[in-house]
């Protein structure tokens, strides 16, 4: 299903990355109650509503996304509501409407390609667009992170977010950037790392790395990953389902250790937490025991999805002892 954009948007559409995969592991059945945290272009939405009589509940912290939401409302009257914000709030906001348990939840991480492809929203280093980055549209930009953090701790956010081994130099040519004029714009952030960072074999724009750190920091997308698993373990019914989908290694990390712990499957878990803890029934089983990727044929026609990384996991009935997690 290719996700049309209003008229006004010219940039892109959405293609929905490890559909079918999402919605086998979701498996959502007449009267059940889902969530889908990332509507983006709604997508895993709308294939949730026809594939059987649910009623969605989608999150989205990108007010164009929640505009687009409004108008699929139109079309599942009384089965869809949009709601603006953070799925690491999820519990929260869903609780202002009276949703304290779900049957399903789905996440697929990251940016949707009209983020992506406008270069007014300044993700890309593909166009020229002011260094933004900002999923919400509010709060501190790329370009403020850029020109006001201090070089160490730039150095140190483009070394963790951007796994970035040269992000030393890319730091120190940043502050010798700014200290003549502030950095603005996409591309001179991109050309500044290009003229310091070696092309790599693989193709791979010396920039992407860099960008990657700074989308995740701008956003603070490993937090709210972490908040809404745990969110996601509370909201839940036994019997209900996680699905997440993943762009980035680090993303994928923190949902495999999630699950592994959760589910009491983590050698290291078993080694290391105190008894307490492991007496806790497991919270999770896991419905994939690998991160399931898409087939050669999604990607080669959606390039986008190569670096997808599908994991879900069922909820058990165990009780969560208060005030642990
Ligand atoms: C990859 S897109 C989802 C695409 C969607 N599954 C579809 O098929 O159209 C990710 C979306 O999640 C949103 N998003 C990312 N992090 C978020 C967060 N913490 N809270 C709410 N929405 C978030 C982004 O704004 C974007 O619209």
């Amino acid at each position: 299903m290719i996700v049309k954009p209003f008229s006004s948007e010219s940039v892109s559409l959405h293609i929905p990355v490890l559909l079918s995969e999402a919605l086998k592991a979701l498996d959502p059945r007449d009267g059940d109650v889902m969530i889908d945290g990332t509507f983006g272009r709604g997508g895993y939405a709308r294939a949730i509503l026809d594939h059987a009589k649910t009623c969605v509940w989608a999150i989205d912290r990108d007010p164009e996304a929640v505009r687009y939401g409004h108008e699929i409302e139109k079309l599942y009257l009384g089965r869809f509501k949009i709601l603006k914000g953070r799925f690491g709030q999820m519990k929260e906001l869903l609780s202002a409407h009276g949703v304290e348990q779900a049957d399903g939840i789905v996440l697929d991480l990251g940016v949707s390609s009209p983020q992506i492809d406008d270069p007014a929203r300044g993700f890309s280093f593909r166009g020229e667009g002011p260094l933004d980055m900002r999923m919400e549209q509010e709060g501190p930009a790329a370009a403020d992170v850029v020109n006001t953090l201090e070089e160490k701790a730039l150095a140190d956010l483009i070394y963790t977010l951007g796994e970035e081994r040269f992000s030393r130099r890319i730091a120190r040519k940043i502050g010798e950037t700014r200290a003549k004029r502030p950095i603005t714009t996409t591309q001179q952030l991109a050309d500044l790392v290009r003229s310091v960072v070696p092309r790599s074999k693989d193709g791979i724009d010396p920039a992407t790395r860099t960008f990657q750190a700074l989308r995740l920091y701008v956003n603070d997308e490993l937090g709210e990953l972490q908040r809404s698993l745990e969110d996601a373990e509370h909201i839940l019914k036994p019997g209900g389902r996680l699905v997440v989908v993943s762009f980035h290694s680090l993303e994928d990390r923190c949902v495999k250790i999630f699950l592994r712990d959760r589910a009491r499957t983590s050698a290291l878990i078993s080694r290391h937490v105190p008894p307490r803890e492991i007496r806790q029934a497991p919270t999770f089983e896991l419905i994939t025991r690998r991160a399931v990727c898409p087939s050669l044929e999604e990607c080669r026609s959606n390039p986008r999805s190569r670096s997808a990384r599908l994991r879900a996991a069922r909820r058990t009935s165990a009780c969560l002892v208060i005030g642990e997690r």
